[in-house]
């Protein structure tokens, strides 16, 4: 069985009577934001490349209301987010702002220091459904629907939903000390329902592919599994890319062709490591918009074959798959009805995304329980909507 994510309303339920229960009062305000899986186009945002990820039905929701105070005094019900004990902070001087621990309230921390408004103090619970570093962007989610949860606390909303995205992804890098692009940060505010985004990360212009064939089936497996070299790997990646670039004379490696990268391997003594890691940013930026189309004309098999190259390449150039997720790639295409497979995220563990016929989920739930060395979480991938300001009518009569 793929696994059913709590729904919206129980979790809204759930995090409305927590903070009954802790602050003695009803929340005010809600927002939710969701996690996100990508499609293809990966380790590309930070190339100024292309992206193609969708949001999804597992979200990060916030209920809460101002205090009258300048304290925040913020609780998570979260999986796995430490013990969930109340976290209190000072905002008097928002821009001595710090991270610390625990590190789950760093991103919040990070969200309240770029809110593009003044932030008065206020007491909030945060619930989720988006897996703990399952690579299905349970940070940005949770960053997103903070922000989102301080536009309604404070009535100041964002015209420009970039600009949101945009502060979110500044969280992250300065309070998370993740040097992300800003693929999840802009999927979890943008995203559609019943449309994956082919984001341009160099204009951060979108279209919307839509998602709609009743016959396949995006599915989301978590390996469960998460090697500790994720984030320190990242940031050695990226720099790998701006060598990379500068070998080329370029502004970014979105702007390289692979005869470009031939020509220079002939001309001149690049280390062989910074050659893998073009090669597969350069492919992978074709792949993204050769797959967006392919999707737009139904063509599932092509993109499915497109998913595919895209693992190996991540597997093989860019180094950043792991044990597991290969394991589960291949079990993947062993099941008859599966079109491609691949990792999606950051890799190092979290999960894969598969395209598979509907008609053969089942097959394909049951060979991953039964084959896969360790235990997995399936679900099934519907492409929803980025984030909204929730009503607490229902909930607080
Ligand atoms: C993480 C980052 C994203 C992106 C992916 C890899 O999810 O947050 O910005 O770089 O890894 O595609």
């Amino acid at each position: 069985m793929a696994e059913e994510s709590v729904s919206q309303n129980e979790l809204l339920l759930t995090a409305v009577k927590c903070f009954e229960k802790e602050f003695g009062v009803l929340p005010e305000k809600a927002a939710r934001a969701p996690g996100r899986v990508n499609l293809i186009g990966e380790h590309t945002d930070y190339n100024d490349g292309f992206v193609l990820p969708m949001a999804l039905p597992l979200v990060t929701i916030v209920v809460g209301k101002k205090n009258n105070s300048d304290d925040c005094r913020i609780k998570t019900l979260s999986e796995n987010c430490d013990k969930p004990t109340l976290v209190v902070f000072s905002i008097s001087e928002r821009q001595n702002l710090k991270p610390g621990n625990p590190k789950w309230a760093n991103y919040i921390k990070g969200v309240i220091a770029n809110f593009k408004g003044n932030v008065p103090g206020f007491d909030a619970i945060i619930i989720s459904s988006v897996p703990v570093g399952g690579g299905l962007s349970s940070s940005a989610s949770l960053e997103v629907a903070t922000y989102t949860f301080l536009e309604a606390l404070t009535e100041e909303y964002t015209e420009k939903l970039e600009d949101k995205a945009l502060r979110c992804q500044k969280a992250q890098h300065e309070f998370a000390g993740v040097p992300c692009g800003i693929m999840d940060q802009y999927v979890c505010t943008l995203g559609k329902e019943g449309h994956a985004l082919l984001l341009d990360c160099r204009t951060l212009e979108a279209q919307l592919v839509p998602i709609n064939d009743p016959n396949l089936v995006f599915v989301i497996t978590n390996s469960n599994v998460k090697h500790e070299l994720a984030s320190g790997e990242y940031a050695i990646r990226r720099k790998q890319c701006e060598e990379a670039a500068q070998y080329l004379c370029k502004s970014s490696l979105r702007e390289a062709t692979l005869e470009q990268l031939e020509s220079l391997k002939l001309r001149a003594p690049i280390p062989d490591v910074i050659c893998h890691r073009a090669h597969h940013v350069i492919g992978e930026i074709a792949r993204t918009t050769e797959g967006a189309t392919f999707l737009a004309n139904c063509d599932s098999k092509s993109f499915g074959q497109l998913m595919y190259l895209s693992h190996q390449s991540l597997r093989d150039d860019y180094e950043v798959s792991c044990a597991e997720l290969d394991e589960l790639v291949e079990i993947a295409k062993q099941v008859d009805g599966v079109l491609g497979s691949r990792m999606t995220g950051g890799g190092f563990g979290g999960c894969t995304v598969t395209l598979v016929t509907k008609a053969k989920v089942d097959d394909l739930i049951n060979r991953i329980n039964e084959k896969y060395s360790q235990t997995a979480t399936i679900y099934i991938a519907k492409p929803s909507e980025g984030a909204q300001v929730l009503s607490l009518e229902d909930y607080i009569k």
